[in-house]
């Protein structure tokens, strides 16, 4: 028998974070009549210091308990640390659509003239198989240069707290990927962190103009569209507003109110 999905069926925007924002962002414009929740671990933040086996674990028990609660018509892992490790697990043990976000190598293998991009990461994203067995179906014929950027994480949420970004932290993170070898021919940087789109202007502005940044975000709500085609949205923005979910303090979390409501939620819950 076919499943109903009801019009006021919500999406499901999960990160560790704030970084499913820059998700969000471009699912607003492809599904502007779509209801969301945007759900953030802060309390597991950052999971690109965490083991394989943490990483799964979090995201596997929190989307399980949160698709109970929420009952979403679909899941989009807007993390590429989770996505990358955890992917295949949560659609083993969930009967909705879920879908993830992986380093855009193939939009990058395609723009670049060099033939050497950087890829910048969690160091937990950068180490995954599936990043291997993407830089070997797409960019077998190109360099690849991964580095680790944690240090751009903090900045990120710090930003859409209304905190200002030392530009030095964000040199400071990116410095090791300008140092390898090669790194002077670079044309192309694919941004494999949600937080990191956050930090577009910041990170031009190291990189520099010639460099083009790349991201998974506008693929990603085209594939949510694809997925859901056919399908009725309701938003009732009185009677029911779109919400945020934290597991980790809501006072963390009201710092975010004016960014939240720019994507178009209004109310700030504890899971
Ligand atoms: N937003 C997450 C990602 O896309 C990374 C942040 C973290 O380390 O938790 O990988």
């Amino acid at each position: 028998m076919a499943t109903i999905t009801e019009a006021s069926s919500p999406i499901l925007v999960f990160d560790s974070g704030v970084g499913g924002l820059s998700v969000l962002a471009e699912l607003r414009t492809a599904l502007p009549d779509a209801p969301v929740i945007f759900a953030a671990d802060q309390a597991g933040l950052p999971y690109g210091a965490k083991s394989e086996a943490e990483v799964a674990a979090r995201v596997c028990g929190l989307l399980g308990r949160m698709a109970e609660r929420y009952r979403p018509r679909l899941i989009c892992i807007a993390c590429n640390t989770a996505s990358t490790i955890a992917l295949g697990m949560v659609r083993d043990v969930l009967e909705i659509p879920i879908v993830g976000t992986v380093p855009a190598i193939k939009p990058a293998a395609a723009l670049t003239k060099t033939g050497v991009i950087g890829l910048l990461g969690t160091e937990a994203t950068i180490r995954q198989a599936y990043v291997d067995n993407l830089e070997r179906e797409f960019a077998s014929d190109k360099l690849l240069l991964r580095h680790a950027a944690p240090g751009l994480v903090d900045p990120a949420e710090a930003k859409l707290r209304g905190q200002p970004v030392n530009p030095s932290d964000v040199e400071a993170a990116v410095a090791g990927l300008l140092a390898k070898p090669e790194a002077d021919k670079i044309d192309t940087v694919v941004l494999a962190c949600t937080h990191f789109p956050l930090l577009r202007d910041e990170l031009a502005a190291v990189l520099g103009p010639e460099v083009a940044l790349v991201d998974g975000a506008a693929g990603i709500a085209r594939r949510i569209v694809s997925l859901t085609q056919g399908q009725d949205f309701e938003r009732s923005e009185r009677s029911q507003p779109d919400f945020a979910v934290t597991t980790g303090a809501i006072e963390d979390f009201d710092a975010l109110q004016s960014e939240l409501r720019r994507y178009g939620i209004e109310e700030i819950r504890a899971f």
